[in-house]
């Protein structure tokens, strides 16, 4: 550890405050917006009982999202400081949209949407690469009350459509192409698919045509985003409820079933505005860079609304760390554009400190206007921390969090008070969070004991009020094992100083280079395939990707065909279900899977089998012989190395 902070440390009264007064605490906050009508209650929990746990912020006040994040900021005079800058390096573009300009572009859009019949509370499906018509799209609907689900392009036709059928959207905007280092993906065909899949029909679709990969339209539902926009009539944005819901973002559980995370207008509008001072420590003007992809959650509170609701610059970036064109690109983009922080997950790190060890690129840019380094999304491995701190020069701040809070849970909150960095820790609870950690019973552990990390409710201003249209989903995931607090699916531990630790996920979540896949979703495909009797999907450690999924398959008695031709078709199934993102490339078949007496198959322990840990046969297993042949047929895979 650096140096110690003072006993009584503005972190510690902040934190506090936030836990005696949190309606002082968020009221104050809310201040720095501008409201259509002024709430009634900053926190409402008049309809709140032990069966329905639902909490609400801000309730009784109106406002517009889209007005806060770019409307405001003209009229207070940054109608010329850019808003977003569009780096593409797989284009070799580079774009920059002012405030003034991005204000035009989002009412015209939105005169588009409401002109096919969007209205408030409707659904619009976004479904777009790393372009700044993403953040149009989202703005545009934000702006008449209409509701957005982003849609990550890593994703099948399949999960298009699932999120299409669960949203229901009147209107679905896409691009007609991604652009990955390695290939042109066309996204209009996955659109088409996934329309005809789905058993809800949008009405129509925007299509943003790229020179790259320019595709067909459907006449009568295509509509071309750039005449259509041309010719528009630009709305006006419209006061909606703080309560009113602004987007879904669908999230992996715990079956193939993706959950529809739902965030309000006006608690997220407090939230990411204070947490762009308190947590990242920045000021309006500045530019804050979240390298991560729009269609995730760091990409909706962190390249959009976070930045944008605070005045800054913010950058849309189509790239990789590596590979567009080399291990440099990053502190490229840092010096080019004057980045204050970047935030990325430390995936992109593992990958930039793999290509160039010593850091050599760096040496070739100015990034001393960089103050800080945010890593999210991932456990981060010290090594990674310690390489990114020591070539940079500045603090590199582990913070944890999820799709469903919105935003950082555990930071070392810089913009309050820096305090000294455990490498492996998030630090501390953020204010307004009731961390705990407690047991299977629910009952507290001691210091520096592993168990569930709960918080307390209620939750503060930003998280997930509830799941779309589904309430009941809504407990049973995250109220029910124990009434009072929310289950965040992760077990860990505090320290004696009250520093977090996240050590793993209690359910069969898994994180590959940042992203959080159901290993359920995937052994559902596997289990589709006509010769595949039983299988597993573990999380295997990966020096690159964190995590990587592995598939055990047993196939079915009488099938003559081997690894060698099933493993192709597996790796090709999960692909198309579920999309390259999955990054599922790997199959082994075995005999049988390791089983408790009831049934239950034995994921962890192949887990620990595969990383080449320590492991307890459970005392619950069936057949202990079971586990010495998948571990001989791991080791001859090349893992269960000690
Ligand atoms: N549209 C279509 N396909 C996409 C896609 C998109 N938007 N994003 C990724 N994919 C594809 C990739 O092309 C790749 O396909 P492949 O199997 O044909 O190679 C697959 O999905 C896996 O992609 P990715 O996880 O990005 O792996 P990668 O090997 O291409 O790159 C890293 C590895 C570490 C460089 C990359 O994961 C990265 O930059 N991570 C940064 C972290 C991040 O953005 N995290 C998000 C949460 S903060
Ligand atoms: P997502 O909802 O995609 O943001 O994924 C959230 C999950 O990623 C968390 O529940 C954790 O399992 C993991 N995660 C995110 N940030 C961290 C972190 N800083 N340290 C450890 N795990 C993290």
């Amino acid at each position: 550890m650096t140096d110690q902070s003072p006993t009584q440390s503005s972190y510690q009264a902040e934190y506090e405050r936030s836990m005696r007064d949190p309606e002082g605490f968020w009221g104050e906050a809310a201040e720095a917006l501008h409201w259509d009508r002024r709430w009634e209650r900053v926190l409402d929990d008049s309809r709140v009982t032990p069966d329905a746990p639902f909490y609400h912020w801000f309730s009784g006040g109106q406002l517009n999202t889209c007005f806060n994040a770019v409307d405001r900021h003209v009229e207070q005079g940054r109608g010329d400081q850019p808003a977003i800058i569009h780096d593409s390096p797989v284009t070799n573009s580079k774009t920059v949209i002012t405030y003034a300009e991005l204000k035009d572009q989002v009412a015209r859009l939105a005169g588009v949407l409401r002109g096919v019949g969007v209205g408030k509370g409707d659904r619009v499906i976004v479904y777009m690469p790393m372009v700044p018509e993403a953040a149009v799209a989202m703005l545009a609907c934000a702006r008449i009350g209409a509701i957005h689900s982003v849609v990550f392009g890593g994703f099948s036709a399949r999960e298009l459509a699932t999120r299409i059928d669960d949203a229901k959207p009147k209107v679905m905007v896409a691009g007609s192409c991604g652009i990955e280092p390695n290939r042109i993906v066309a996204y209009k065909p996955l659109l088409d698919a996934a329309i005809e899949a789905a058993a809800h029909k949008p009405e129509h679709c925007i299509i943003l045509q790229r020179e790259q990969g320019p595709c067909d339209l459907i006449p009568g539902r295509d509509l071309d985003w750039a005449s259509t926009v041309a010719d528009a009539t630009p709305l006006d944005c419209v006061p909606v409820e703080a309560t009113d819901p602004l987007y879904i973002l669908y999230t992996s559980g715990t079956t193939g079933q993706p959950k529809g995370v739902v965030r309000d207008n006006g608690g997220h509008a407090v939230a990411m505005t204070w947490s762009m001072k308190n947590i990242y420590g920045m000021a309006p003007g500045e530019v804050f860079w979240a390298a991560s992809d729009v269609g995730w959650v760091v990409g909706h509170s962190y390249i959009v609304y976070g930045p944008l609701l605070y005045g800054c610059t913010t950058i849309f970036y189509e790239g990789k760390p590596v590979g567009t064109p080399d291990a440099g690109a990053f502190w490229r983009v840092i010096e080019e554009h004057g980045v204050s922080v970047l935030f990325t997950a430390p995936t992109a790190f593992r990958a930039i400190k793999r290509d160039d060890p010593n850091a050599e690129h760096l040496k070739r840019y100015d990034t001393s206007k960089m103050r800080a380094l945010f890593l999210a999304g991932e456990r981060c491995d010290p090594d990674t921390l310690a390489w990114a701190g020591d070539n940079l020069g500045v603090p590199v701040v582990d913070h944890w969090w999820q799709t469903e809070t919105g935003w950082a849970i555990a930071a070392n909150c810089i913009g309050i008070e820096p305090l000294p960095i455990k490498p492996g820790s998030p630090t501390k609870a953020v204010p307004g969070y009731d961390l705990q950690v407690l047991d299977d019973q629910g009952g507290p552990v001691a210091a520096g004991d592993i168990g569930r990390i709960m918080i307390k409710l209620p939750m503060p201003p930003g998280c997930l009020p509830t799941l779309w249209n589904n309430d009941d989903r809504f407990i049973q995931s995250y109220m029910s094992v124990q009434p009072g607090y929310y289950l965040s699916g992760d077990a860990g531990f505090i320290d004696e100083d009250g520093y977090l630790f996240v050590m793993s996920r209690i359910d069969d979540i898994i994180n590959v280079a940042g992203h959080r896949l159901s290993t359920g979703g995937m052994e559902a495909v596997l289990s589709s395939h006509p010769d595949v009797a039983e299988c597993a999907v573990i999380g295997v450690a990966d020096q690159l990707k964190g995590e990587l999924p592995l598939g055990l398959v047993v196939l079915k008695a009488g099938v003559g065909r081997g690894v060698e031709e099933i493993g192709p078709e597996l790796v090709k199934l999960v692909r198309e279900q579920i999309g390259p993102v999955a990054a599922f490339k790997t199959v082994l078949v075995v005999e049988r899977l390791p089983k408790t007496r009831s049934g239950k198959i034995l994921r962890g322990t192949m887990k620990s089998i595969a990383d080449g840990k320590e492991y307890r046969v459970p005392a619950t297993i069936d057949d202990p012989a079971i586990l010495a042949e998948i571990e001989t047929a791991l080791s001859k895979a090349g893992y269960a190395h000690h």
